[in-house]
């Protein structure tokens, strides 16, 4: 299939990428570079610089590729920014999201796969959280996200647009290739910067609370594999033609951020120095996904579940890249 992947130079969307290559798709990135890096699009991949800001431009990769299903991860996707620029995410992230899908329902093409969002749920009645929990988005990037569930709601309604909306828990690891991984800046995931006190690049992590109601005191997030939440995408996209879907995509196991420093102790062999500080505005205290409706419709399992696994992928993509992709 040609698949059209926006955010295709980012850590998530170069990794799918890379993962649908491999499997025989022929893949389009679209991609500003703003965040993304051109280091990251799979030689193999027709890269196409632009952004979907710019009507014209998404119009003409479907003009000259015969686009047959979109995956969109371009995106701003910082929480905490959100909630100080909020019109770049209720603004930006939607009207961006309505280009593509605008061009795409004028090409013909109807099938997309949207990265959507554990922020969906900030105030769950139910752990782990299945696609039955109510909808309370934790910030105007929460918010972006569900007004695009909502409007593919309607374009398959009223066109037959077939979707799968993949709300993400914490992604995380890097490509087992050991080709791609993730490379923010700035970067604000837990992971990646602890591993940069590993690498001596940071003095310290600071640990934001511990006093949440949990085994430890400090959060408890379900970290996935990025190459397990890849294979995701791709079973839901062979599933779009018996109809549209949405999916929680977690391990369905948390983990505390203590938790987390010490297993990327163990990895990686460094003493990690960690010091806690203040709460982080707008943590909830725990977001655990049931995966079980992909599992059971799907057939979907995670290869690499085991958080040591995941942070080990992740320590040898930083080890061998300590400058990222170097742009
Ligand atoms: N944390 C620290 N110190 C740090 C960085 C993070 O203690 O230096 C903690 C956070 O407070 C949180 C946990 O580590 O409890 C994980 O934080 P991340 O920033 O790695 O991930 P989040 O759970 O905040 O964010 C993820 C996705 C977002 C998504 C959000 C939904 O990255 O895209 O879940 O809540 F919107």
């Amino acid at each position: 299939m040609n698949i059209l992947v926006t955010g295709g130079a980012g850590y998530i969307g170069s990794i799918v990428a890379e993962e649908l290559i491999r499997q025989g798709d022929a893949v389009v990135v679209f991609d500003n570079l703003y965040y993304g890096h051109r280091a990251a699009v799979h030689p193999d991949a027709t890269f196409v610089e632009g952004d979907l800001a710019d009507r014209a431009a998404v119009k003409a990769v479907f003009d000259a590729h015969e686009i047959e299903a979109v995956m969109h991860f371009a995106s701003y996707t910082l929480v905490g920014e959100s909630m100080e620029q909020p019109f770049k995410y209720l603004g930006d992230n939607v009207t961006n999201g309505l280009n593509l899908l605008q061009e795409a329902v004028a090409h013909g093409v109807r099938r997309f796969i949207l990265s959507s969002t554990a922020n969906l749920f900030d105030d769950p009645e139910r752990m782990p959280i299945d696609e039955e929990e109510r909808i309370v988005p934790g910030s105007p990037y929460g918010e972006s996200k569900n007004i695009l569930e909502r409007i593919l709601h309607w374009l398959d309604r009223v066109y037959g647009f077939r979707y799968a909306a993949l709300r993400y828990f914490n992604a995380a690891g890097a490509s087992p290739t050991g080709e791609r991984g993730e490379d923010h800046d700035p970067e604000t995931h837990l992971i990646p910067r602890v591993l940069q006190v590993a690498l001596g690049r940071r003095e310290k992590i600071v640990i934001f609370g511990d006093d949440y109601p949990t085994r430890d005191g400090t959060c408890v997030r379900d970290y996935i594999h990025v190459t397990d939440l890849a294979q995701a995408h791709i079973l839901a996209l062979r599933a779009l033609d018996e109809g549209s879907r949405t999916y929680n995509l977690g391990n369905g196991q948390g983990f505390t951020v203590k938790e987390v420093i010490e297993t990327c102790r163990e990895v990686t062999g460094h003493p990690i120095p960690a010091e806690v500080g203040p709460r982080r505005p707008g943590d909830p205290a725990v977001l655990v996904a049931s995966s079980e409706k992909i599992r059971r419709e799907l057939g979907w399992e995670p290869r690499y579940p085991d958080l040591r696994t995941i942070i080990g992928h992740a320590w040898e993509w930083h080890r061998t890249h300590p400058n990222g992709y170097g742009d």
